[in-house]
């Protein structure tokens, strides 16, 4: 845990679960502007260069259930329930035999990348979703989960189980997924949908700098047509 913190539980909370160099340190960064409490998890925490004075260190590895509930517990025994919860862990499995044979993930892998990005992110959510319930009754409330583009099942269950949820993903101009995705970006994207009070489409694109993406109008063929040859 940080040692210099002034815990204020006046101040709203948000809790980033898989903080680490990228995303999860624009977005504490961005939310500490904003004047929140700041309370950050994953498996090497304490050892992170971007761990600031002043957030809360909560070491957490979300493959173990226990732990993230261990985890919840010692954000709220200092700054009570979370009012934004930010799940940003990340997981990627690769095929070792190429994206053709993906049949060649190892049985353990599969599930481990299973287990992160949905059973476990839904254990995560859910202990949000409770947290949401003890706040004051205007307290906004918000549990965005950083997308690839790819959602998953427990993002539909997050869809309608959860007062306000979001699937936030960075994309390419052309729509794809944003390789590295811009850390300052999210930070604004998020804060945005905090200041947002409603509901608004569950799930959200966004270009670099933190416009929505538009796709782009296809060449209609009355425009090949009146092309005259
Ligand atoms: N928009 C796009 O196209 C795009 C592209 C790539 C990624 N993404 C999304 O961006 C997010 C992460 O990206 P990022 O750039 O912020 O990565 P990052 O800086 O590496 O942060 C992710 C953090 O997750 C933590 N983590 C991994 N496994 C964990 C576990 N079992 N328990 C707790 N924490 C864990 C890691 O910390 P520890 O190792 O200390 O646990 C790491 O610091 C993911 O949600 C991913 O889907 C989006």
């Amino acid at each position: 845990m940080s040692s210099s913190l002034s815990p204020s539980t006046s101040k709203p909370t948000i809790f980033i679960v898989g903080f680490g160099r990228n995303i999860g340190s624009g977005v504490a960064r961005k939310f500490k502007k904003e004047g929140f409490n700041v309370a950050v998890a994953s498996r090497t925490v304490e050892q992170m260069d971007v761990l600031s004075d002043g957030y809360l260190a909560v070491k957490m590895d979300v493959g173990k259930v226990a732990d993230i509930e261990r985890g919840f517990e010692e954000m709220e025994q200092v700054y009570g329930p979370a009012a934004v919860v930010i799940y940003n862990v990340a997981h990627a499995t690769f095929a070792p035999a190429g994206p053709s044979n993906p049949l060649s993930i190892s049985f353990q892998n599969f599930y481990a990348n299973v287990a992160l990005s949905g059973v476990h992110a839904f254990e995560v959510a859910r202990l949000a979703n409770a947290g949401f319930d003890r706040l004051p009754e205007n307290t906004p409330r918000l549990f965005i989960a950083t997308g690839n583009v790819l959602s998953s099942m427990t993002d539909r269950v997050l869809i309608t189980g959860m007062n306000r949820f979001y699937y936030a993903s960075e994309v390419s101009p052309q729509g794809g997924p944003q390789n590295p995705p811009d850390a300052d970006t999210h930070g604004l994207v998020f804060h945005r949908l905090y200041q947002q009070r409603v509901q608004g489409h569950w799930e959200v694109r966004f270009v670099r700098g933190g416009a929505p993406w538009q796709p782009r109008p296809k060449p209609c063929s009355l425009g090949i047509i009146l092309n005259p040859a």
